[in-house]
């Protein structure tokens, strides 16, 4: 629903949004970017230009018109035009566009042709909330203008809204469409497909950037040339998954961290999407991102409406690394919600690694009082502290504390744990129901299933039917019991599987396959609720480690476990891939024990904890068992974190060396938003033999002012892999004052280190 008035164009932002209605054609004005749109004569709304900045003038000579074969004209008023070769906004099938389409609607006829002209449009100020969608907002309306393109078909009456805003402050364009059956014209009609977002680019000369991965693996950066046809990345398992991101991008040949034009598109949403890139005959690519029409339908009923997620997109001219800039400063400030997003994180230590299911009260208090010792602020209990989860194949869906291992129940532990000086958090998998769980029992028909048809287990668990108002609202009330119990500040909230045999045992057969968006909806109908009862929990997503490490998730919590691989060499990959669209308040990183437990690889303590610093700084071992000499580096972290996290947490990212190329070394440097401060880290994961030299260049300090160095207390005493010290020659640079222009164009030197997995830290303060 609409909650802003409309206004006069004038008393919106002023040139956010111009409208030339000679040529019926709008710009949305970013900082350095527009994006144009213009209406045809005959009511087809055609897209103009996203990139650069231009002026507001007429353009409609750019009509790319002329006859072409086979490229149908829909009537005769114009021969040359013909939806197949016009760059479209929001385009159907089946009226001569023979590229992928926006929207398909199904009607009762069986017919799947639809028109959409223009009917009006308005220009508000600021920007519309989502109804049941999480969204990027703004808090003052003079943040950002919001385009409404009203459509309409003209024969069954159904209409269609564009919605664009344009943000004052960054080179972002967000989209959605609102798909509503005033029901006048025809009865119930079905979406067969319903995108956010739909953008033709004239030419196909670009690569396509994506994050894919698996479990353990996630968010690995592939690149590959545009060519001819449909390439994709989607999500079927009912997540936004390990497998591929929300998230591509259109980059020009040549373009880098550093320069060339950059067309991110990012979809806020959990569920199944698709992101696609179709190039045509005519070396024209369009761009298209929604919820993935594999598994969806919609059955819009006379009076309803439907909402589709919203995409985000990004343009730079500057390269990945100002487009990614964007993304976290928008989503950082404009996605997360909440006491969080602005709040530091605190550091935490988890017991999943340090005990898995094995622990009793006296082992979580031991715990306790070893990060009280090392200075950590939050102790969080995970997996198998309700039911009688010994394992996991029990007890999800039975929220109540296990008496035999807590015999004294939640609040005396959670009073013991802070009696350590420690704030406490807790492990939930709300969406899931075990085969052997209490619940199960009284409930068999409230997981996901389809009639006649066994269900199938993963990791010994189903999922619970969360299309289902009864599910969620069961759930909602058995988590928020536990919340109001005792003083939990902090929840882990974890998904374990992938979604099969999609249906609803309460939707018609006609209506199954509104199973998995259903499923989405009311997930976030349950967060908000829990987020808005208890405003004072820090809630962290996780699913399998970053199976669900999505916008949507960080609209509610605004931290989200990044992987279950806490090695931290796979880190380096996993956390540079991540940081291309997600900013590093939104990661949640940890120092494990070694060998590792994912790859069995062993790391020095201070590797570890470089690489899990640049992120949300967590503990995931048994603190207890450490040699002393371990426990005096972590000790030396957190103090060390304590004092950069601000840092860390809100200032600008940038990538310095990329691990998915040469020898898989890495660095990455913060810079804080006034440039007085930075923090520079550098990894290098195996020794080599006579090699120069490291120029490490850095970036984004204030020209003309000069900056302290100094090699970071962080980087700990140097040691081998197994621990033993090794000679000290050389490693520690004393402090020293250089210009940034000398750091950044000459760099700083990194002195080669003896032995693997070798990391050093410097941070650098500007002088007065
Ligand atoms: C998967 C998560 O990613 C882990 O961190 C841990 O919470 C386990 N689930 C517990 O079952």
């Amino acid at each position: 629903m609409l909650t802003k008035s409309v206004v006069p164009q004038s008393l919106a932002t002023p040139g956010l949004i111009e409208f030339l209605p000679e040529s019926r054609t709008f710009f949305l004005q970013g900082p350095s970017s527009t994006y144009a749109l213009g209406i045809h004569k005959l009511g087809h709304v055609m897209h103009l230009h996203w990139g650069g900045k231009i002026a507001a003038e007429d353009i409609g000579y750019l009509n790319p018109g002329s006859r072409r074969a086979f490229c149908p004209t829909p009537c005769t008023e114009d021969y040359d035009f013909s939806p197949d070769i016009v760059p479209s906004e929001y385009p159907v099938f089946g009226r001569g566009d023979f590229r992928s389409p926006a929207l398909e609607v199904l009607q009762s006829n069986g017919s799947r042709c639809i028109d959409l002209p223009y009917v009006s449009h308005e220009i508000i100020a600021g920007k519309p909330a989502l109804p049941g969608l999480p969204s990027t907002y703004v808090e003052s309306d003079s943040e950002a203008a919001t385009l409404i393109l009203h459509l309409a078909d003209p024969l069954t009456g159904l209409e269609v809204d564009l919605l664009y805003t344009v943000y004052a402050q960054w080179d972002v364009i967000t989209r959605s469409t609102r798909i509503t059956n005033p029901g006048h014209a025809v009865a119930a009609v079905t979406l067969a497909r319903a995108l956010s977002v739909s953008v033709d680019f004239l030419t196909s000369d670009y690569d396509l950037l994506q994050l894919s991965g698996a479990w353990a693996r996630e968010r690995h950066i592939e690149r590959t040339p545009l060519r001819s046809g449909v390439q994709s990345v989607d999500a079927r398992r009912g997540v936004s998954s390990h497998n591929q991101n929300p998230f591509i991008a259109l980059l020009t040949p040549g373009a880098d961290e550093d320069q060339g034009e950059v067309r991110g598109f990012s979809l806020v949403y959990s569920g199944n999407f698709l992101a696609q890139a179709d190039v045509d005959n005519y070396g024209s690519t369009r761009v298209s991102l929604g919820i993935n029409p594999f598994e969806f339908s919609w059955e819009l009923t006379p009076g309803s409406v439907f909402q589709t997620p919203e995409a985000v997109m990004v343009y730079s001219a500057a390269g990945l690394g100002d487009m990614s800039n964007t993304y976290h400063e928008l989503y950082r400030t404009r996605l997360c919600r909440g006491k969080f997003r602005d709040d530091t994180r605190s550091i935490l230590v988890n017991n999943w690694e340090a005990t898995y299911f094995k622990f009793d009260a006296e082992r979580i208090e031991a715990l306790a009082v070893s990060a009280s010792k090392v200075g950590i602020e939050l102790l969080v209990l995970d997996d198998g502290w309700f039911g009688k989860r010994n394992q996991d194949d029990s007890s999800l869906g039975d929220w109540m504390v296990d008496l035999k291992k807590l015999p004294k129940g939640l609040p005396d532990l959670v009073q013991r744990v802070n009696a350590q000086g420690l704030q406490f958090g807790l492990w939930f998998e709300p969406e899931m129901i075990s085969p052997d769980s209490d619940l199960y029992r009284q409930h068999p028909d409230w997981c996901l299933h389809v009639p006649e048809r066994s269900r199938t287990v993963a990791r010994n668990q189903l999922v619970l039917d969360f299309s289902r108002q009864d599910v969620v609202d069961y759930i909602l009330a058995s988590m928020s019991a536990i919340l109001r119990s005792a003083p939990i500040t902090y929840v882990k909230w974890d998904m374990n599987r992938s979604l099969t045999e999609v249906g609803s045992a309460l939707l018609p057969a006609g209506r199954q396959r509104e199973t998995s968006h259903r499923f989405v909806l009311n997930l976030y109908r349950l967060m908000e609720a829990l987020v808005t009862e208890f405003p004072h929990v820090l809630f962290e997503g996780c699913s399998g480690g970053g199976g669900r490490f999505d916008p949507g998730i960080l609209y509610y919590m605004p931290q989200i476990w990044t992987s279950d691989n806490t090695d931290a060499v796979c880190r380096l990959k996993i956390q540079y891939g991540t940081s291309l669209v997600y900013p590093l308040s939104s990661m949640g990183s940890h120092v494990s024990a070694c060998p590792n437990h994912q790859v069995h690889r062993t790391t020095p303590m201070e590797f570890r904890g470089h690489v899990a610093m640049a992120g949300n700084l967590g503990y995931e071992l048994d603190l207890g068992e450490l040699p002393e000499e371990e426990a005096r580096i972590v000790a030396q972290q957190v103090a060390f974190y304590k004092r950069t996290r601000g840092l860390i947490q809100t200032g600008r990212f940038y990538r310095l060396i990329n691990p998915f190329e040469g020898s898989g070394n890495a660095a990455w440097m913060i810079v804080s938003q006034d440039k007085s401060l930075a923090i520079v880290f550098y990894y290098r994961v195996l020794a080599e033999p006579n090699i120069p030299f490291i120029r490490l260049r850095l970036k984004g300090l204030d020209l003309g002012r000069k900056y302290v160095v100094h090699t970071s207390a962080g980087s700990g005493k140097e040691r081998d892999s197994s621990g033993h010290d090794i000679d000290d020659h050389a490693h520690k640079l004393p402090d020293v004052v250089r210009s940034s222009s000398v750091l950044q164009e000459l760099g700083l030197m990194v002195v080669p280190e003896h032995g693997d997995f070798r990391s050093q830290v410097w941070e650098l303060e500007v002088v007065p």
